[in-house]
């Protein structure tokens, strides 16, 4: 396999061509960013914990029967994907009160939710990827009435997963952001990136937060707390 123009540049990754037509080169880079890039910083390692991290976590919900774009990993800081189509929306779960719930409506973080809620958000930077409803997506033709069903049962269904795989090695899973993809024949795949980058996890003994928080509110080196989630992930 071989490497291939430049697709796309973004935050976090470069996306390249490759000599097999539907496959992507995808390389993950040492950037991090919050605010919506607001605050910006070269992290040496980064990339190679969310690949890795990706890699472990897209490999093991593949073993609980959850396809994702992931082919394989091919070195510390990239991976092979499938090639989809994006749907430009976030759609985020939440476990557990944090982060802008929180904030917006005033509900202490940590307070565990009744049940699981899902949220979207309209992916576009230029309008600070702003919350949409299901009314939103379907009047901006970003899905279909059928389609956001699936987009929700998907997402339900790799929390069950998700929250298992975390609760096996000692993490609280708080909440998370998944974005989603489509083959040539119309199949809704998750796409992107699980990460701490992408997912509030904390310890469930401490409380300790092994997540990008710690960089969004400088509490500290997420390095060390990548590599603890690494090492957890293939203990
Ligand atoms: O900031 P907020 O509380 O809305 O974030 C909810 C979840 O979505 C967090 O796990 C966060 O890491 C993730 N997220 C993300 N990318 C964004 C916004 C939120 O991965 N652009």
């Amino acid at each position: 396999m071989e490497k291939q123009t430049l697709l796309y540049e973004g935050k976090a990754k470069k996306l390249y061509q490759t000599d097999e037509a539907g496959v992507l080169w995808v390389e993950y880079l040492n950037q991090a960013t919050a605010l919506n890039g607001a605050k910006k910083d070269t992290v040496a390692g980064k990339g190679a914990l969310n690949n890795q991290i990706t890699s472990r976590i897209f490999e093991k919900l593949a073993a609980k029967g959850i396809n994702s774009h992931f082919i394989q990993q091919l070195s510390e800081s990239e991976q092979l994907i499938k090639e989809v189509t994006m749907i430009p929306l976030e759609v985020v779960l939440r476990n557990i009160a944090a982060g802008s719930f929180s904030k917006r409506l005033g509900i202490a973080e940590g307070t565990p939710l009744t049940f699981p809620i899902i949220e979207f958000y309209f992916k576009e930077d230029a309008l600070d990827d702003p919350m949409i409803n299901d009314e939103h997506v379907q009047v901006l033709n970003i899905a279909s009435p059928a389609e956001i069903t699936e987009l929700k049962a998907m997402t339900r269904a790799i929390n069950q997963a998700l929250v298992e795989m975390f609760q096996e090695i000692g993490i609280r899973l708080v909440d998370f952001k998944l974005e989603f993809g489509k083959t040539a024949d119309g199949t809704i795949v998750l796409a992107d990136e699980i990460s701490p980058d992408t997912c509030r996890l904390w310890d469930a003994k401490t409380n300790d937060h092994l997540d990008k928080d710690l960089y969004r509110r400088d509490l500290g080196d997420i390095v060390p707390v990548y590599q603890e989630v690494l090492r957890r992930l293939e203990a």
